[in-house]
């Protein structure tokens, strides 16, 4: 059991740099996931704490002793990747095993974790099969069983779902989140997918372009975005962006089509702003038919139908109010059509102002 400390670090190749400085704290038990588009830098932030990238600049601890010149044998770390990355001339039990034998586990011990390791993980029929005997699915299942016999102090995932289909990620996602709450063990897990880093993580870090934009819970995230581009990333669908320029008395932004009170998060930043312009971010399921709560501030819109997707158990409505298009979550049963135009409601304390210029938001946060 660790906690994770990243202080300072940087990352280039060459005369690029792919992350100028990066700081963040992972608690020991704690599941932290790395989210953002590809191309980032996870990927690397990951690798310099397991030591398979060096660093160019900075300190990474593992349970407060500093790692930089440390080899990953020695980090007390296990990673897990996208590939499985599992040898094809061994069987599962001795994919497993692998990690024990090289530091000399004496061989009951090694029969124990691996036996228990493939129980936990429903793997123990395959013990003696080869990895090309089994699905994608039953090979990402030995990878995370190689990880879990060596029990390190800290679980390293890159992306370890995106190889499985739809289905099997999400009953994954569910596994590997479980046997984190019975192992404790603290994990950094890395994905470009939102939704794996809301469901999975005690908290979540997002990055773009090297550098991180926010941390905190999913719910703070999701609540709470520091700025444009975490408010655009999580979610789906995303956020609505709309420009708008606050009132007279900065207590209300009008867009084309509506004037929005503004969300008491923001009214001390809006005072001063008469007349300047902001970004007014709704997400789409706080566009809807009537308000969460009827004693909830909210505005009527008359929203002109251009495009619908009905999903059974929701319908995202796109269209438009006044110039700007927006798109909204209705409830399946009364989906509008195309060309209708539909009154909805703006739920106002669930929407968002945004400075222009900066992109952060403008808020108590
Ligand atoms: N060995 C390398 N040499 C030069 N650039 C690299 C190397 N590895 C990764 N990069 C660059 O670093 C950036 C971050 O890559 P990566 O960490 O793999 O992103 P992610 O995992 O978020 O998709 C990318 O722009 C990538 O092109
Ligand atoms: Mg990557």
């Amino acid at each position: 059991m660790a906690e994770v400390t990243l202080k300072g670090i940087k990352k280039a190749y060459g005369p690029v740099t792919v992350i100028p400085h990066f700081d963040l704290d992972i608690q020991d038990h704690e599941f932290m996931v790395l989210v953002g588009p590809s191309g980032c830098g996870k990927s690397t932030a990951l690798r310099m704490i397991a030591g398979l990238e060096e660093i160019t600049g900075g300190t990474i601890e593992i349970g407060g002793r500093v790692v930089n010149d440390v080899p990953p044998k020695d980090r007390d770390i296990a990673m897990v990747f996208q590939s499985y990355a599992l040898y094809p001339h061994m069987t599962v039990r001795e994919n497993m095993e692998f990690g024990l034998k090289i530091r000399k586990t004496p061989r009951e011990e090694m029969n124990r974790r691996v036996n228990e390791a493939a129980q936990i993980l429903g793997i123990t029929e395959f013990l003696d099969r080869k990895p090309k005997q089994l699905s994608g699915g039953q090979r990402q299942r030995v990878a995370l069983g190689r990880a879990i016999v060596r029990k390190p102090a800290v679980f390293l995932f890159d992306e370890p779902l995106s190889n499985l289909d739809a289905k099997l990620r999400v009953q994954t996602r569910a596994e590997i989140s479980k046997l984190q709450k019975t192992l404790k063990t603290t994990t950094v897990y890395v994905t470009h997918d939102q939704i794996e880093a809301m469901t999975m993580g005690d908290r979540i870090a997002v990055m773009k372009t090297g550098e991180l934009q926010q941390v905190g819970s999913p719910l703070e995230v999701y609540d709470r975005p520091s700025n444009l581009f975490v408010a655009g990333f999580i979610g789906t669908p995303p956020m609505n962006f709309i420009p708008a320029t606050v009132t007279t008395g900065g207590d209300a932004v009008a867009a084309s089509g509506f004037t929005l009170p503004v969300p008491a998060a923001s009214r001390a930043a809006t005072a001063q702003r008469t007349g300047q312009k902001v970004v007014l971010g709704i997400r789409p399921e706080n566009i809807r038919e009537a308000p969460r709560d009827p004693g909830d501030a909210a505005v009527p819109i008359t929203v002109k139908v251009e495009f619908v997707e009905p999903l059974g158990h929701e319908v995202i409505v796109h269209g438009r109010v006044g110039d700007d298009l927006l798109v909204a979550k209705v409830e399946p049963h009364r989906a509008p059509k195309m060309g209708e135009e539909v009154r909805l409601v703006i739920e106002v304390e669930a929407s968002h102002l945004f400075d222009t210029a900066t992109e952060k938001r403008l808020g108590d946060n």
